[in-house]
C-alpha cells in the first residue's frame, strides 16, 4: 500500500500542535503564526482545525475560522515537503470548505503572497478566485492577494 493510502483526516488535539507548530515555521520560515494564536484557533474554532496523520505522524494541517460572521477563512494551511503533491492539501481544502458549507457558510477566503506562486496554482485548482490586492501586507513587505470562493448550495430546498 502507498503511504499516502494510509492518511485520514481528523479535527487537532493539544499534542498536536507541536508537530503543527514545526510545519507551519518550516513553511513560512518568515512569518510562521505564533503558538498562542495556533492555541487560540483551537479552543474557539476546533471544529475548522484538521490535521492530516500518516500513522501517528502529522504531515499537514488547515486551520480555519468563521471572519465577520459570513465568510469561511482558511487562516493556514501546509503539508510537509515528502508528503506535498500527494492530494493531501486538497483533501484538506475539501473537508474544511465541507464543514463551512454544513455549517451555513456561503463563501470562503484567504490571503496569499503574490510571491507564493505554488499556492496561488493550489487555490486556483480548487476554483479560487482573485478579487483584492493589498501592498505590503506581510512583513517582508510583499503583498497579498485575497481570494474568494463561493461554496454552491447542495441539497436545495426545492419549492
Ligand atoms: C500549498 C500546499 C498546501 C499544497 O499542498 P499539496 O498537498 O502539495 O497539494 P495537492 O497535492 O493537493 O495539489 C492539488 C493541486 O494544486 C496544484 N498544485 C499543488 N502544488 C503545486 C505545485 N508545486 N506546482 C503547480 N501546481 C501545484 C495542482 O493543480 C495540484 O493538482 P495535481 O497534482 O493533480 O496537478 C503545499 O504546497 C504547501 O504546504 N506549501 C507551503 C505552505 C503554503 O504555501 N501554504 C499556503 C499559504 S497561503
Amino acid at each position: 500500500m502507498s503511504e499516502e493510502s494510509h492518511i485520514v483526516i481528523e479535527e487537532a488535539t493539544e499534542q498536536d500542535l507541536e508537530a503543527i507548530m514545526n510545519i507551519e515555521k518550516s513553511s513560512f520560515p518568515e512569518y510562521p503564526y505564533s503558538i498562542e494564536i495556533f492555541k487560540t484557533l483551537l479552543k474557539d474554532y476546533g471544529r475548522y482545525f484538521l490535521v492530516s496523520r500518516s500513522g501517528s505522524v502529522v504531515v499537514g494541517y488547515i486551520c480555519g475560522r468563521i471572519f465577520r460572521g459570513k465568510f469561511g477563512e482558511i487562516v493556514s494551511i501546509a503539508v510537509i515537503p515528502n508528503f506535498r503533491r500527494k492530494e493531501i492539501g486538497r483533501k484538506l481544502m475539501v473537508e474544511l470548505e465541507s464543514r463551512f458549507k454544513n455549517d451555513g457558510i456561503k463563501f470562503t477566503r484567504l490571503e496569499v503572497s503574490v510571491r507564493n506562486t505554488v499556492a496561488i496554482k493550489f487555490y486556483g485548482s480548487l476554483g479560487y478566485e482573485i478579487v483584492k490586492l493589498t501592498k505590503n501586507y506581510y512583513p517582508d513587505g510583499s503583498d497579498a492577494l485575497t481570494l474568494i470562493k463561493f461554496l454552491e448550495v447542495e441539497n436545495r430546498e426545492l419549492n
